[in-house]
């Protein structure tokens, strides 16, 4: 019932036990900034750090920011590109000693948001977005979270969140309300293929959702995430699969 949940972003790698019946995090959640590069022995090395730091010897939920399949990391838009075809599972349960099961980070954040989150007790289409480093982005239905790379839809040769993600926001030093509106464009193409009745954003911007939700109007109901920061380590330990 307990798990431990890493969340591996591209400044830094956290985690925590959670609790998995109730969502709850069992102790206060422990941080590695991780200024420089990131490449995969770095980020084991880190997640070992992490596992120790709670004398950890039991299951471990990974949510990583790109594509998985099975075992295996297919993509890494914004970490290093070693992590590229490298069977993740096995480098992290190398690392800690744990059996450790690898889930894409917006994945990872759905499932926490749709137990326990801003879309508990809700079944109907829910589009979940994170807005960060890059745009994180799952599909959620009856109970289903399928992962998805909306993120990388391509605007003018390039991936969407190359535009309107929260570091793109401050790349390109857009005020809230230009942000919004780019933002509201590129929601609405996806409403258009998509027809969710709900929409989720979470990452770190979405604790200052009233300023730009307004600029944003799009179709369906629009909420802020419930967990912020720790969906993806709660969401990465609820996802944890069992094997054998
Ligand atoms: C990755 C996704 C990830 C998202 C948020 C994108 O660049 O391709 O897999 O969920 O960033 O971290």
């Amino acid at each position: 019932m307990k798990i431990l949940g890493i969340d591996i972003g591209g400044s830094a790698l956290k985690g925590a036990p959670v609790d998995i019946r109730t969502g709850e995090l069992l102790g206060e959640r422990f941080k590695i900034e991780t200024p420089e590069v990131v490449t995969p022995a770095r980020a084991a090395r880190i997640a070992a750090e992490i596992a120790r730091h709670f004398r950890w010897a039991g299951p471990i939920g990974i949510g990583f920011p790109g594509v998985i399949q099975g075992a295996r990391i297919l993509t890494s838009a914004n970490l290093h590109p070693k992590f590229i075809g490298c069977d993740g599972e096995r480098l992290f349960s190398r690392a800690t000693g744990c059996a450790v099961t690898l889930t894409n980070d917006a994945a990872a954040a759905a499932v926490a948001e749709m137990q326990f989150g801003a879309g508990r007790g809700f079944a109907g289409k829910t589009l979940l977005l994170t807005l960060g480093t890059g745009i994180g982005s799952s599909l959620c239905y009856q109970g289903t979270v399928v992962p998805c790379e909306f993120g990388h839809l391509q605007i003018r040769g390039r991936s969407a969140e190359w535009y309107v993600s929260s570091s793109a926001r401050k790349r390109r030093d857009l005020s809230w309300e230009e942000w919004g509106a780019e933002l509201g464009d590129y929601i609405r193409s996806l409403e258009r293929i998509l027809w969710p009745e709900l929409i989720i954003i979470g990452g770190g911007v979405s604790a200052k959702s009233a300023k730009f939700f307004k600029f944003v109007q799009p179709r369906a109901r629009m909420v802020p995430a419930k967990f912020l920061n720790e969906a993806g380590i709660v969401g990465a330990a609820l996802s944890f699969r069992r094997k054998g």
